[in-house]
Formats: C-alpha cells, structure tokens, sequence
C-alpha cells in the first residue's frame, strides 16, 4: 500500500512521529530556524496531509499551493494562525487539540498569579543574590477572580481558585449553561473589571478580541489589581499595559504571552518590577505535549483515510 505524503512543519514527539511514519511519508522540516514558506509551499505542491506544528500561517496562499491537501493538524488548543473559513471553502477539515491541555495550561496560569501574588519568584532572586528577606504580597484567600473567557481551562483554572478560597465570577460573550453548578458568577465585563481583585484573561484571539484590554479597560481595574494572560498576547495592548504598571494603576501582572512574540530582552515591559513573564509555557509538559502531540496525529491520520476527526474545528 503506497503512503500518504504529509507534510511536518517541524519536529514533533517521537509517539507520535512513529504512528505517522507507519502510514505517511514525511517531509520533516528539522530547522534551523522555522520551516521557509518558499521550501514549504513547495513541499506542499503534492500533499495530502499537513501537520503543523510551530503555528505556521495557513491561509488562501498556502491551500492554493497545496491542491492535494485532505486534512490539516495542528498540536495546539488554539487556532489563530489558521484561516478557518478558507479550510472550510476548500473543503479540508481542520482539527486542534483541545481537552488534553487544560490541567497543564490550568496549572501554569494559577502558578502564575499565585507566584505574582506571594513573590516566589522575586524570593527566589533574592536568595540567589544572597539577600535573605521578606517578601511581602497579598493573601488570594478570600479574594475575587474574575475570569475574562471561562471556558474549559477557565474553569480549570476557577476550580483551583476556589480551593484556594477565592470567590469566582466571570465574563463570556455567552453565558455559560452551567455556570451556577460551578460555583462561576455571570457579570457584564465592567463589572469584572471594577470588582476583581484578581483578572485572568483566557479569551481565544479573534477580531473581537484583539486589543480588548486597553487603557480604558486598566483604568477601569483596581490599583491593586492582578492581571494574568495566559492566551494570547495581542488580546492585550502592550502599551497600555506598560502604562497601567508603570504608573500603577493597577499592582501587577503575569504573562504566559506576550505581544510581541518572543519579547526583546530589552522591551521596556522587562524593565518594570511589578511583572512576571514565562515563554509561552502554558501547555507544557511532557505528558501534555505528547498527548497533543498524539491527538494531532490522530486527526491527521483520521483526515487521510478519509473518516472524522477526533477533535475537528470545522466538520
Ligand atoms: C495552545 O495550545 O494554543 C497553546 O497556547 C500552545 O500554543
């Protein structure tokens, strides 16, 4: 039986590389640096599978120079790299992978307010400078978090709050069906944004979500305020989130992502002491990036033989 030719915009977790191999012949992009688009366009002319991996741009320009393609995989929750409706247009079904990563990316947003709240990591920095003294920060007990996108993560993220002893309430576009049986309050966004002690931010990026925390949305927070955002970064204006730390309008913030991204070591952001920023690490771990890592596959490899995908964004 002749192999799917696939398409590998960079390496990807040995499970699931083998289970691709045992059915697909692939094209491997193994750096330096990220995949050219030029050598990927052109790795592309005969393919019927892409697996994408390192949030390559997939758009008209691309679905053009792959008229073979039968199926796109992407080893990530979210998508906004990826022109959804023109996959739609072209009838190639597009899959992600949600569900796996929530605990992990839970984990990793929790820590980071937990961490911006009681200083650890500036302890840390302390020790290692031998300067053995208190750090103060603020208790989450009894707090309130208000979650900005309170989806599945969102509500991961809600459940560790809650053991922690904070009150929840949120904001969605829509309502969430069983928000009550959470233990999540509804609230307009004005009213998360004046009421929270704590602000986490888990919206996908999308039109409507760009740039809907501006100056007018921190002047709007406590100044004693907490803001983690642990999705993407240009839901956020840097600007105006450089302005609200520096002039304290609100106390602190924890960044998973940023814009832009990677952020210069020199970005004037680095340089303020009431902020915490981590690589985008949300969903890594090893457990977590090699069961998205496998859910991929499988969408890939369901996409090629032509059956459903496991997790398909637009079937
Ligand atoms: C996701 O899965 O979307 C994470 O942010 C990693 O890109």
């Amino acid at each position: 039986m002749s192999k799917y030719k696939v398409v590998l915009t960079g390496t990807t977790w040995p499970e699931a590389y083998e289970k691709l191999l045992e059915q697909c012949e692939v094209k491997v992009w193994e750096g330096p640096g990220p995949l050219p688009r030029d050598q990927l366009l052109d790795w592309l002319a005969d393919a019927e599978g892409l697996f994408n991996v390192g949030h390559v741009k997939v758009d008209e320009e691309l679905l053009d120079a792959a008229p073979n393609l039968r199926v796109i995989a992407q080893s990530s929750v979210g998508y906004d790299n990826i022109d959804v409706e023109a996959c739609t247009r072209k009838g190639v079904p597009f899959g992600n992978t949600p569900g796996v990563l929530v605990e992990a990316t839970a984990d990793l947003t929790f820590g980071l307010l937990l961490s911006a709240a009681r200083r650890i990591h500036e302890g840390w920095e302390l020790v290692k400078a031998g300067q053995w003294r208190t750090v103060y920060g603020t208790d989450l007990y009894g707090k309130t978090l208000g979650v900005v996108g309170l989806g599945d993560i969102g509500s991961a993220v809600a459940r560790r709050a809650k053991a922690c002893g904070m009150n929840i309430i949120y904001h969605n576009r829509t309502r969430r069906p069983n928000d009550e049986q959470e233990g999540a309050t509804y609230v307009s966004f004005d009213e998360l944004l004046t009421t929270s002690d704590c602000i986490v931010c888990l919206v996908p990026l999308s039109n409507h979500s760009r740039g809907m925390f501006s100056k007018e949305q921190f002047n709007k927070m406590k100044p004693t305020a907490y803001f983690v955002n642990a999705s993407r970064g240009p839901v956020v204006d840097t600007q105006a989130l450089y302005d609200a730390l520096q002039q304290n309008k609100i106390a602190y913030a924890a960044l998973d992502v940023t814009d832009p991204e990677p952020i210069p070591a020199d970005h004037p952001l680095l340089s303020l002491s009431n902020i915490l920023i981590t690589p985008h690490i949300g969903s890594a771990t090893y457990e977590t990036r090699n069961s998205m890592a496998n859910l991929a596959a499988e969408n890939l490899l369901a996409g090629l033989s032509g059956k459903p995908l496991p997790t398909c964004v637009n079937q």
